[in-house]
């Protein structure tokens, strides 16, 4: 299965890539959350891809949602969910802004088992399996040894009701630019998540994500050696919108600043 998710992470990304040079039509799925042909090339085709390979295994692709279930099948594929972003920044891939990626997680029964990130403006490729450890192309990768917030590069993004909630996400940013050594906002989730789990980045919080936002950089983040849980600090699941990834040692302390603000957040 990782080795599939692999494949189609990559193939994707091929598609992204050539969308990125010949240009693509863009539609409005809210006033600032756009589509455009080339999230629904990828996600045709990771879609066709895994249904030959698998054909009784569930899907959660954020363009079409999720699969029916298949009552013929008489094996235990059902038990399998491949939950897909086939193009995590599309904000960012709509103005050119090379930072986006295309992200494959596999969940069984509830526990994440494999997970792909891949950027292709950067030819990075970030994978995990359950128990195996996490690569960047190949190259095992762990998460940072920065043991304070004072020192710690972290990161954060916003959801698209960011207009109507914005007095309620400002409060963290406010306490994390006053206390860590710097705060980014890169636009895409994977892509944070990847950071974290290899070290480029030392922790990150956001709200308002879905499963396919964060169900491959949760395993690659663990397996990393890192930390994933939700804001107050209770085991986190693909269907909780906020989160929090760090290399665990600043995670107390990541914890204790959200929940300064925690009257705030609306989540
Ligand atoms: C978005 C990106 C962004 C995050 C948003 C996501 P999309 O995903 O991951 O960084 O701040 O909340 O929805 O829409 O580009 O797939
Ligand atoms: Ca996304
Ligand atoms: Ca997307």
């Amino acid at each position: 299965m990782l080795e599939l998710a692999i494949r189609a992470a990559r193939e994707a990304g091929a598609i992204l890539q050539d969308y990125a040079a010949r240009g693509f039509q863009i539609e409005h799925k809210g006033r600032i959350n756009l589509v455009t042909e080339a999230d629904l090339a990828s996600e045709r085709h990771i879609k066709q891809l895994i249904a030959s390979h698998y054909p009784a295994h569930r899907i959660l692709a954020e363009e079409s949602g999720a699969s029916a279930h298949d009552e013929s099948s008489s094996d235990f594929g059902d038990d399998y969910w491949w939950i897909i972003d086939p193009l995590d920044g599309t904000t960012n891939f709509s103005h050119g802004f090379p930072c986006y990626a295309v992200s494959i997680g596999v969940e069984r029964k509830g526990e994440m088992i494999a997970g792909v990130i891949y950027d292709p403006s950067r030819d990075e490729l970030f994978a995990a399996e359950r128990g195996a450890g996490a690569t960047c192309n190949g190259e095992k990768i762990q998460v940072s040894e920065v043991e304070q917030l004072e020192k710690a590069l972290v990161v954060s993004g916003f959801p698209y009701d960011v207009r109507e909630r914005l007095d309620e996400y400002l409060p963290a940013w406010r306490k994390f630019l006053e206390r860590a050594q710097a705060v980014r906002r890169f636009g895409s989730a994977a892509i944070d998540m990847a950071y974290v789990a290899m070290g480029r980045l030392d922790g990150y919080w956001e709200h308002g994500l879905n499963p396919w936002d964060t169900a491959a950089g949760w395993i690659i983040i663990e397996e990393a050696g890192g930390r994933v849980t939700k804001m107050d600090g209770s085991p986190f699941d693909n269907y909780t919108p906020s989160l929090l990834c760090t290399n665990g040692k600043i995670h107390d302390e990541m914890l204790a600043v959200l929940c300064e603000v925690k009257h705030e957040i609306p989540y």
